[in-house]
């Protein structure tokens, strides 16, 4: 019989380091053949972790968002959207309104669309804007008409505008936003100071070809078809086929039909072995998601028996992924750098983290007070609640499903900004690769050597003999 261990049960032997500054240290990595990322860190397709605001921050901090699939396509396919527009150097279709639209519905708009500008057009031809700024003050009953800057006063590029030149264009007038215009003045575009400003200063950001931020979706294998298209047309950047149990005839026919009918990355899981990766790997995945019962809400392997300690999974896995030059991404477990630092040393290329970014500001959900304390909800995907709609979850019917949950709910205590959190792992990361003795991911992964240790020494791992605050 096997044995399986994971990340409590072993630590990384320091190894001689020539490192002067851990900041010098790369953890830039591949998501998946095609797609690189300068922070290996995804956030999981929960319905408490990855929606629009969630992927915004992690593509905007150097790692990707993968937005869940527990809502209608329309839905889903709106984050997506919403997510592909938040930055990009020059947005092709801007937000418009017509010159008669009223100032609820631009409030309403600017909201929705998470923006801070519309501009106003007729005919597709530019005749004002309307800023944030412009309507803080004003009252109902306005039209845009009334409220706009007008065409004649504002400044305009044109499709040949270079970045370069709309930033002393943004510069020599004190201006945030540029619109494109045709020769007819047809709108063509709109590049935003901030868009630039961005750019500048968050070198790390996950952005496509056109300066868009990356972001993945989840499809199960119900509406499969139908989802994955809706998706590609809104842009996303990958597709997660999300299985509990993704070593089986089902996911590998909804992965080769997918990648048949698509032209977009696709990543492929859960499984926890090596034959699950090489079946995977060769009905056409780009990625593979490693992880079978290792979630913090997750009760696989108590309901069924079945699962994988996840460090054995992970190292079991990346082997044979190695061979394809395939990435692993390590989804499920990880509490802390020092986890995140033994995944990627046991062969991963990333890691999907679930309830260490459920409660952050960026999650879904609201802040709650749990004796005394701040926290959100933290809800297994293959739970209850999850499967019930928000109506049936509202008036608590559970009667009306019949599964077996593989998930609970919980709580998580609040932690503040995504961004913060991200500083940390990587800070913790860069310094374990030092202790290694490497550069980078790949130098950690060559001069990764585990020692097992006994429950003494994990003991002695943490804190211990002091008072705590
Ligand atoms: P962490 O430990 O980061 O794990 O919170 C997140 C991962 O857990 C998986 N997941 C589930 N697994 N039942 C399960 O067995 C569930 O209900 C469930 N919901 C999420 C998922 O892989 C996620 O990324």
């Amino acid at each position: 019989m096997k044995s399986g261990i994971t990340f409590d049960d072993v630590l990384l032997v320091p190894k001689k380091s020539s490192v002067s500054s851990r900041k010098t240290i790369s953890v830039s990595t591949k998501l998946t053949k095609n797609i690189k990322l300068n922070y290996p860190i995804v956030s999981s397709n929960m319905d408490t972790v990855t929606e629009a605001e969630m992927a915004i921050e992690m593509a905007r901090n150097g790692g990707i968002g993968i937005i869940h699939r527990f809502n209608s396509i329309e839905e889903q396919v709106e984050m997506v959207s919403t997510v592909k527009r938040a930055e990009s150097l020059v947005i092709d279709n801007p937000y418009r309104v017509s010159l008669e639209a009223k100032l609820d519905e631009i409030k309403f708009l600017m909201k929705k669309k998470k923006v801070h500008s519309l501009l106003v057009s007729e005919n597709g031809k530019l005749q004002g804007i309307i800023t944030s700024r412009d309507i803080r003050f004003e009252v109902n009953g306005k039209s845009a008409k009334d409220i706009m800057t007008p065409r004649e006063k504002i400044i305009t590029g044109t499709i040949d505008t270079s970045i370069e030149d709309a930033k002393n264009i943004l510069d020599k007038y004190r201006i945030e936003k540029l619109p494109l215009v045709d020769s007819e003045n047809r709108i063509m575009g709109l590049i935003t100071a901030k868009d630039i400003l961005n750019s500048i200063n968050r070198p790390n950001a996950s952005l496509d070809k056109k300066g868009k931020l990356l972001v993945g979706a989840a499809i199960g294998v119900k509406d499969y078809l139908e989802r994955t298209k809706a998706l590609v047309d809104a842009g996303v950047d990958v597709i997660v086929i999300d299985i509990a149990h993704g070593h089986s005839d089902l996911a590998i026919n909804t992965l080769q039909t997918i990648k048949k009918n698509f032209k977009v990355d696709i990543i492929a899981g859960n499984v926890a072995t090596g034959e699950g990766v090489k079946d995977l790997i060769e009905a056409g995945a780009d990625a593979i998601k490693v992880g079978v019962g290792p979630g913090s809400i997750c009760i696989t392997r108590i309901v069924t028996g079945a699962g994988i300690p996840q460090l054995t999974a992970v190292l079991e896995c990346s082997s044979i992924a190695k061979k394809y030059d395939v990435p692993v991404i390590a989804d499920g477990g990880i509490r802390t750098s020092g986890d995140l630092t033994k995944a990627l040393a046991a062969g991963a290329s990333t890691v999907m983290l679930g309830s260490v970014l459920a409660g952050t500001d960026e999650s879904p959900g609201e802040i709650l007070i749990k004796d005394g304390r701040r926290a959100k909800i933290i809800r297994g995907m293959a739970g209850y609640g999850a499967n019930m709609s928000k109506r049936e979850r509202e008036n608590m019917r559970s009667d009306v499903f019949d599964i077996v949950p593989e998930g609970v709910e919980g709580i998580v205590p609040y932690r503040g900004s995504v961004k913060d959190i991200l500083k940390q792992l990587i800070g913790g990361l860069q310094s374990g690769i030092s202790y290694c003795g490497g550069h980078s991911i790949l130098g950690l992964q060559q001069n990764a050597e585990f020692i097992r240790i006994s429950g003494a020494g994990k003991k002695e791992s943490g804190s211990h003999d002091i008072g705590r605050f």
